[in-house]
């Protein structure tokens, strides 16, 4: 039962180096998560990395969240695309045309590889609060019509999913349909610390919201034990 569980956790390897990375990633190996390589991963051990976890046996996202102009995301997700990751995302806030692209690259790429990874959009990130979104951002109305606005974009223009708060996650799913992936962080067990994750959600809360891939970081990676703390997600 957990490991059908733990299919549903993209564990954030959000550490300093290779060596800790794939410490962690051995743990984790046959546990049936995911995990993700981040920004600070990836800027510390490189592109590298991937094929290292990928001979562990462990699915990828690389969460590189790419925001440029059209033409440098698509041939940029292009690239990611060989590497042979298995999901990999955007910002919504991007537009329609640099999404669109992206997921045509995608899709490309697979046609090399044999693979289409999948292609996810961020909507807003969930560190980010209510007040900062209206008053520092100025997007005006509420924050989850935003994420709603950004998610049915994303949809229109090919993506596979979106990244979102789990408590955006019912009316995603009511909005955006049965098969569009939620990818949710700001997960915390009610036995964890909130650390700077303003949005947060259980587990087992976040799944019966309607979550696909749940993202956990610190809770799981930051515990004397993570493979235990990655079954213990499911303790409520
Ligand atoms: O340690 P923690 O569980 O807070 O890690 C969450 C992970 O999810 C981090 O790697 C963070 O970059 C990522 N993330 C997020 N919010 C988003 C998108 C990604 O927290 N909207």
């Amino acid at each position: 039962m957990a490991e059908e569980l733990n299919r549903k956790v993209i564990v954030a390897l959000d550490v300093e180096g290779r060596e800790q990375a794939l410490s962690l990633a051995r743990e984790l190996s046959g546990s049936g998560c995911w995990v993700k390589v981040g920004l600070e991963l990836y800027a510390c051990a490189g592109l590298g990395i991937i094929q290292d976890l990928k001979d562990l046996g462990l699915k990828i996202f690389l969460d590189l969240k790419l925001h440029d102009i059209p033409n440098t995301v698509a041939r940029t997700v292009k690239a990611l695309a060989g590497t042979g990751v298995d999901m990999l995302n955007v910002h919504c806030s991007g537009g329609y045309e640099m999404m669109a692209r992206a997921a045509e690259n995608a899709r490309e790429a697979g046609v090399k590889t044999g693979f289409v990874p999948q292609l996810i959009g961020v909507t807003v990130l969930t560190s980010m609060t209510a007040n900062e979104l209206a008053q520092d951002l100025g997007v005006g109305g509420e924050l989850e019509d935003h994420v709603v606005r950004l998610a049915l974009l994303a949809k229109r223009a090919g993506l596979d999913g979106v990244v979102a708060s789990a408590q955006e996650a019912p009316v995603l799913r009511q909005e955006c349909g049965q098969d569009f992936l939620l990818v949710t962080p700001g997960i915390r067990p009610a036995w964890s610390t909130t650390d700077d994750q303003a949005r947060i959600v259980t587990p087992r809360a976040a799944i019966a919201a309607g979550s696909s891939y749940l993202v956990v970081g610190r809770p799981v990676t930051r515990a004397a034990n993570p493979r235990a703390a990655l079954d213990r997600l499911w303790e409520e």
